[in-house]
């Protein structure tokens, strides 16, 4: 059920349920972080490996920073610069209750994120606990960036905080804090270069073992049912019998030369993120055979989106071998 009222959302919350909250990244699917059976809760409707821990959100930097003893200089300029925004630091996990042993998926670390949507403050303030979230789509499934597409994916039992669409419409960037100098887990709308200029540490260059680092974020994720096919150029594309363009979806900055049955143009590389999950959700919608999507080049926002384009088509170069 989609609502606008907050306190039935916090009360729900508090009482141990399962709600659905906007960020400015995507939709997240929360719960209180200190709380095993409800916590558990996610795992079982998203069907998530209990070993993929979960992000814990709260409303304001002091709160998460207090959450570790163990915070270098990095991380401290990092969530001064960052905080509140689409941005999530691993730390060494301390000894509290704050955050259950499920909700940490086992591991001795810790992923926490102050949302910057108004509604997410607004919903997690009040709170005297942590929030624990991950994007609210069952496991494997492209996330969710408006109430919609929520409702769509778990139905009209779950309590769903209404709010627009989420602006940056990518997965937070994820650093990793536990030595002196950061790792990059996850790109996202906070760029290598961003991190750059704040902590001096040039992130691009130590990114080898992002799959074994942030156990959730295998290439299986983000993928639609339908195909994706990636080119640097609409000329690229090889369109095989039963994917012809006019049974297919596409997604460019530039107007395609071919005729496609549905079609979208963004004109930045902040509206391509913006609109990519959306895109993707109407393309299964309407039923297209096979997505087509001309890739940004490999620069700001546009690393994220093509760590996703590529988990995105991964799944059915793998499926078809
Ligand atoms: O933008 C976001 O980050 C959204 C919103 C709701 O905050 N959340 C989100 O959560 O994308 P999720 O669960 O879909 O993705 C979180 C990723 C997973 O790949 C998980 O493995 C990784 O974060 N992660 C969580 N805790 C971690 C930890 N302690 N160390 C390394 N990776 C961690
Ligand atoms: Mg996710």
């Amino acid at each position: 059920m989609i609502t606008k009222d907050i306190d039935k959302c916090i009360a729900a919350l508090t009482n141990g349920e399962l709600v659905a909250f906007p960020t400015e990244t995507v939709f997240g699917l929360g719960a209180r972080s200190d709380s095993p059976a409800a916590v558990n809760k996610i795992f079982d409707i998203k069907k998530r490996p209990t070993d993929h821990p979960l992000i814990a959100h709260c409303s304001r930097a002091d709160t998460a920073l207090a959450i570790t003893p163990y915070l270098s200089e990095s991380a401290i300029k990092l969530a001064e610069e960052f905080w509140p925004g689409p941005m999530t630091l691993v730390f060494k996990r301390a000894q509290s209750d704050a955050i259950c042993n499920e909700s940490l998926g086992g591991h001795d670390t810790v992923a926490i994120r102050v949302p910057a949507h108004p509604t997410a403050f607004a919903l997690l303030d009040p709170c005297s606990f942590f929030v624990s979230a991950p994007s609210a789509n069952k496991f494997g499934r492209v996330s969710a960036t408006t109430a919609q597409h929520v409702l769509d994916e778990f139905g009209n039992d779950l309590l769903i905080l209404d709010g627009e669409q989420s602006q940056c419409g990518l997965e937070s960037t994820i650093i990793s804090c536990l030595d002196e100098q950061p790792r990059l887990l996850r790109p996202g709308a906070i760029t290598p270069q961003d991190i750059l200029r704040v902590t001096g540490c040039d992130v691009s260059k130590n990114n080898d073992d992002v799959e074994i680092s942030a156990p959730g974020d295998k290439e299986s994720h983000y993928a639609p049912n339908i195909e994706v096919i990636l080119a640097s150029s609409e000329n690229n594309f090889d369109f095989k019998p039963g994917c012809e363009s006019a049974e297919s979806a596409f997604l460019s900055l530039s107007p395609p030369l071919n005729s496609y049955k549905y079609e979208m143009i963004v004109s930045t590389y902040d509206d391509f993120a913006h609109e990519i999950y959306d895109f993707f959700r109407e393309a299964e919608n309407r039923d297209c055979k096979a997505i087509y999507v001309v890739t940004p080049v490999e620069e700001g926002i546009g690393i994220a989106i093509n760590d996703r384009l590529k988990k995105a088509a991964h799944t059915f170069i793998e499926a078809n071998q």
